[in-house]
């Protein structure tokens, strides 16, 4: 009597909240019955009926790796070097026993299927899916997610620049690793948008550029004909484009100095630009509210570009 007592106060008084919009018969019904649960929105259910992508580690703490590349005329672009990338990043965390064959041969299907002709290929790759608890189980299996979309190029973004602020770089210590983990890189994107910019250039705690929230990050000394960049390291990713971007800026004759730069010594380049796998070169026409140089691409921001997509498209 006390126990029946102890279960109708339970369900009238405590264990009842204050009705929402979500409330459903269901909800009460298994709440009385002492069992574990989950909510999933608007439904209430058993915690083992939980659909299992729901319980993945990249969903509870971003456990996982993840890579992004693109095609130009059906062809993808630097699948082995972007492939190499995402291996070292999954070793990286600790990330054991994958068939990275059968992942590329995923990547190529996919694209194969989807057929279109200048996509966007984005993947990953979490530590697998449980109840969510800090320490992942031994036996966990890794759990693979692959997407394949239209890529709309922006050609008038090239011609006209973007407008980029600086941010703090409040990421952690191992930028290096493609982690899933980006709630630094999206907090300073946020902040970037509200103020009309299209990206944040990351500073570090000794006041240098490291890259962009999601880009690498250029500056260019006209007269020197020489280029700036961070160096690799924990401190950027090794961006595929930027390798690109070194390469074909040292055959056209450019100096290529891996330094980084500040703030103050960027605002006095002539050039700045920014390389990412889904838009290549994308020129900076204004940093923080200074017009960059003249305020329209300069000339060795236009012979890059134009040779990125030459070599893009011939390879
Ligand atoms: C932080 C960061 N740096 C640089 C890049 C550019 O890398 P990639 O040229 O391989 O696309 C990205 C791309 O997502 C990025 O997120």
């Amino acid at each position: 009597m006390p126990n029946l007592f102890l279960k109708i106060l339970t369900v009238s008084f405590i264990a009842k909240p204050p009705p929402t919009q979500y409330d459903t018969p269901i909800f009460y019904r298994l709440e009385s019955a002492n069992m574990e649960i989950a909510r999933i929105d608007d439904q209430i259910l058993p915690l083992t009926e939980v659909p299992v992508h729901l319980l993945d580690r990249g969903l509870f703490f971003g456990d996982g790796v993840y890579e992004v590349l693109r095609s130009y005329n059906g062809r993808l672009f630097a699948l082995d070097e972007h492939l190499a990338r995402f291996e070292r990043s999954a070793a990286e965390i600790q990330l054991t026993g994958i068939n990275f064959s059968d992942i590329r041969q995923q990547v190529l299907d996919a694209f194969d299927r989807s057929g279109l002709q200048t996509a966007k290929i984005y993947f990953h790759l979490t530590r697998g899916a449980e109840l969510r608890d800090h320490l992942p189980s031994p036996d966990l299996k890794p759990r693979f997610f692959l997407t394949v979309q239209q890529l709309h190029d922006d050609p008038k973004k090239k011609q006209t620049g973007v407008k980029v602020c600086t941010h703090p770089d409040l990421r952690w210590k191992r930028c290096d690793i493609k982690s899933l983990n980006l709630l630094p890189n999206i907090l300073a994107r946020m902040e970037a948008d509200r103020k009309g910019c299209t990206e944040a250039l990351l500073v570090n705690d000794q006041g240098l550029i490291t890259e962009g929230a999601g880009s690498a990050f250029f500056a260019v000394n006209g007269r020197e004909k020489t280029l700036y960049t961070h160096p690799l390291g924990f401190e950027i990713l090794p961006s595929i484009t930027r390798a690109v971007v070194l390469q074909i800026a040292r055959d056209a004759g450019l100096s290529v100095l891996e330094q980084a730069v500040t703030p103050q010594q960027a605002a006095k380049m002539d050039e700045l630009f920014l390389a990412v796998t889904t838009k290549d070169i994308l020129p900076i026409a204004q940093m923080d509210g200074r017009t960059v140089g003249n305020g329209k691409p300069g000339e060795c921001t236009k012979t890059l570009i134009a040779s990125f997509r030459q070599y893009a498209e011939s390879r």
